[in-house]
């Protein structure tokens, strides 16, 4: 790529830090020239050492060109600190990473509207603040705009393009064409809290801390089951360890906080809780799990229970009401199962349910069943596309049941997670609040759909989008499991998003527009 062919032929970049020195590379590497600022004096110096270093790596590895990298080299121009702002005067597009602080942004770009040219286009790296709070003070505040990055810069390859009340379209335009020339993904979101990957990413942690604060189960069996059950590449317990509670618990009380306590994103005590103990995560050798020379200590499965000698595998009796009822029968063959097919259980019977957002305990009531032989699996999902069953027991299931039940479901050689009672055991709770609030961003036209898929596979690496996910499941299940939850916990959080109602009634598409 040549200089010539650059959206914006300067970019000046203030604040060189973890992001700046990212976004820096990247678009010395589009062909533009980058003029770096920082108020630190060695700030500069350090990030163009850094990133140098980046590119001798790539020609190491034949990935670069030593003529390649001596070209980009020489597109990173020092401003020194003492200079001020001014030097930045010819950019055309100055973009900043520097302190999340309203104040200090807000100043910043009072000074730089100061010397730059009418028709240089202005942005902001900022994770957390409005946009459009940002540009409150600014003369021009139709040429600023959100520019939102992850880290690392070079390797998260998606960029958020926030628009603000005021900014124009043509900026958008012009910002979404200079990502495409940095080799990136340019999403486009409304100026809204946590934009799209840290609004979409509010389900997946908060839920599974409300499941371990409901003691449901801990937070290891969590990270077991919705790795096994949903192919999530880290746990919510690991990825908060390894972000950091510093970082990520700030991030879920500010949505929170800046939604007026919307309860879909309540945070938990938990993690303020454990931020203020310091036990923050990997990075300090203690989170969630421990950490031995940089490893996670991980405590064992439990062991799949024996059944004392001379009993007999229990018969097996299935609720009529069973999510997946025909294959749940299958599965119970195929493990050798002695099946009942009466009415009702005999007096024996290990009786089974499958329930989508009820807990053991209500479906045991409702149907009548004697609670003490009653156990739940989760059968939301395919049992053929999971690497693990998760099992529920009642606080009246009988220790002898639960292990008959744990025996026959591993007889296999599969995975069995033992919860206790939870409406919606913990993958159906955890998928469900993922798509709840993924479909009310599209209904808050946060971002198109599309957009959404995209930031999210890509800012957050889900084994799919969540639309993607809620049509995979099905919506109408997805409705059902959130319906039954907010009976059970009585909690609006777990209200169905109306995008998610209607395309449910209709039987759409959860990427359907309007
Ligand atoms: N770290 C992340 O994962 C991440 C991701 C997305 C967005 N962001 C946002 O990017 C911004 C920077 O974050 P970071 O992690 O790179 O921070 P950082 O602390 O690594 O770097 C900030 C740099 O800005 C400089 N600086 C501070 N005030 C300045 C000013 N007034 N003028 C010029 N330079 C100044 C500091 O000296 C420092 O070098 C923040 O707004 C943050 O919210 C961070």
């Amino acid at each position: 790529m040549t200089q010539h062919s650059s959206v914006f032929k300067t970019v000046g970049l203030v604040g060189t830090g973890a992001m700046g020195r990212g976004i820096a590379q990247i678009a010395a590497q589009a062909g533009s020239t980058v003029m770096l600022f920082d108020t630190q004096p060695e700030a500069v110096g350090k990030a163009i050492a850094a990133i140098s270093q980046q590119w001798d790596k790539l020609v190491e590895k034949g990935r670069l060109t030593p003529e390649q990298a001596a070209a980009q080299k020489s597109r990173l121009v020092e401003c020194p600190a003492a200079q001020s702002q001014q030097a930045l005067a010819a950019c055309d597009f100055i973009i900043e990473a520097i302190v999340e602080r309203l104040d200090v942004k807000r100043s910043l770009f009072a000074d730089l509207e100061k010397i730059v040219r009418a028709d240089c286009v202005l942005a902001t790296n900022t994770s957390s603040l409005s946009v459009t709070a940002i540009a409150a003070g600014m003369q021009h505040p139709e040429r600023f705009a959100g520019y939102h990055f992850f880290n690392p810069v070079p390797l998260m390859k998606v960029v958020e393009v926030i628009s603000g009340l005021k900014t124009s379209q043509g900026v958008c335009d012009q910002l979404t064409a200079f990502a495409k020339q940095m080799g990136h993904t340019p999403v486009t979101a409304q100026d809204t809290p946590g934009f799209i990957v840290n609004h979409a990413g509010r389900g997946y942690g908060t839920e599974a801390l409300r499941i371990v604060q409901e003691s449901v189960t801990d937070f290891v069996t969590i990270d077991r089951i919705l790795r096994d059950q949903v192919g999530f590449k880290l746990g919510p317990f690991e990825l908060m360890d390894l972000t950091a509670l510093d970082v990520s618990h700030p991030v879920m009380e500010s949505v929170y906080r800046q939604y007026f306590d919307e309860p879909r994103y309540r945070p938990s005590v938990i993690t303020a809780q454990r931020l203020a103990g310091g036990v923050v995560g990997k990075k300090v050798g203690a989170g969630f799990y421990d950490y031995k020379d940089g490893a996670a200590v991980i405590a064992p499965e439990a062991s799949i229970p024996v059944l004392p000698l001379g009993s007999e595998m229990p018969p097996v009796w299935v609720s009529t009401r069973a999510a997946r009822r025909s294959e749940l029968l299958q599965l119970l063959k195929d493990l050798g199962a002695k099946i009942e097919t009466g009415q009702s259980p005999s007096m024996e019977a290990l009786t089974i349910v499958a329930p989508l957002g009820f807990d053991v305990t209500t479906v045991a009531v409702v149907e009548r069943l004697d609670p003490a032989r009653t156990v739940g699996i989760d059968m939301l999902i395919d049992d053929k596309e999971t690497k693990r069953r998760v099992l529920a027991t009642n606080p009246m299931t009988r220790p002898d049941m639960r292990d008959a039940a744990h025996a026959l479901f591993a007889s296999d050689g599969k995975a069995v997670s033992v919860i206790r009672d939870s409406a919606g055991f913990v993958t159906q709770r955890v998928i469900a609040t993922i798509i709840n609030i993924a479909t009310d961003m599209c209904q808050q036209s946060v971002c198109s759909p599309q957009d959404l898929e995209l930031a999210v596979t890509l800012g957050l690496g889900y084994p799919r989008g969540p639309l993607a996910m809620g049509n995979h499941y099905g919506p109408t299940n997805v409705l059902e499991v959130l319906f039954n939850m907010q009976t059970v916990y009585g909690d609006p959080r777990y209200r169905p998003s109306p995008w998610l109602r209607r395309r449910g009634a209709l039987g759409l598409s959860l990427l359907q527009g309007e």
